[in-house]
């Protein structure tokens, strides 16, 4: 790729990262080959099917869309992070299982929008959790299984938490 190199700090999965890339280069290429982080996967490289999908300052963004220039100081949590880090335990539990999804090439990038979504609605409808996966192409088409288990283990913790508030 043609230009000058330019020098880049940014947090990555809640700890600082710096590197050295050409300004256009994709942080879906970035996530994958400097950092070895291969849970974002690359789907349609147009911005269409959400499989590159992480949060950059707490908002889904395809990544496959994103040049590295714009990501001086800002924060990215890919699926790695939102697997290990111990501020999204609480999160991790109501995210869809592994055998939810069929071939699972989709997996991550609904796992990065439910993550967005409870981080600001903790308690999400139908309706809401539709909402958040708009931008998720699952082309087994499981779209309905994945939705139908969050909701099941949604309603699941309302009724444990309202199991709770009784007992105390
Ligand atoms: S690979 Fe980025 S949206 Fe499809
Ligand atoms: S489970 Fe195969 S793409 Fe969604």
């Amino acid at each position: 790729m043609p230009g000058n190199l330019i020098k880049l700090r940014f947090t990555l999965n809640e700890r600082s990262a710096i590197l050295q890339c050409h300004p256009g280069t994709r942080l879906l290429d970035i996530l994958r080959d400097d950092f070895g982080l291969k849970g974002t996967r690359e789907g349609c490289a147009r911005g269409e099917c959400g499989a590159c999908l992480v949060l950059m300052n707490g908002v889904p963004v395809n990544s496959c869309l994103i040049p590295a220039f714009t990501l001086s100081d800002a924060e990215i949590l890919t699926i790695e992070g939102i697997h290990s880090l111990k501020s999204l335990a609480d999160i991790r539990k109501f995210l869809p299982e592994k055998d939810t999804f069929r071939c699972g090439f989709c997996s991550s990038g609904i796992q990065v929008s439910l993550t967005a979504m409870m981080l600001v609605n903790p308690d999400p409808n139908q309706e809401e959790i539709r909402q958040a996966l708009s931008g998720n192409l699952c082309a087994c088409g499981n779209y309905g299984g994945v939705v139908a288990e969050i909701i099941e283990r949604n309603s699941r913790k309302r009724k444990y938490a309202r199991k709770r508030s009784e007992r105390s």
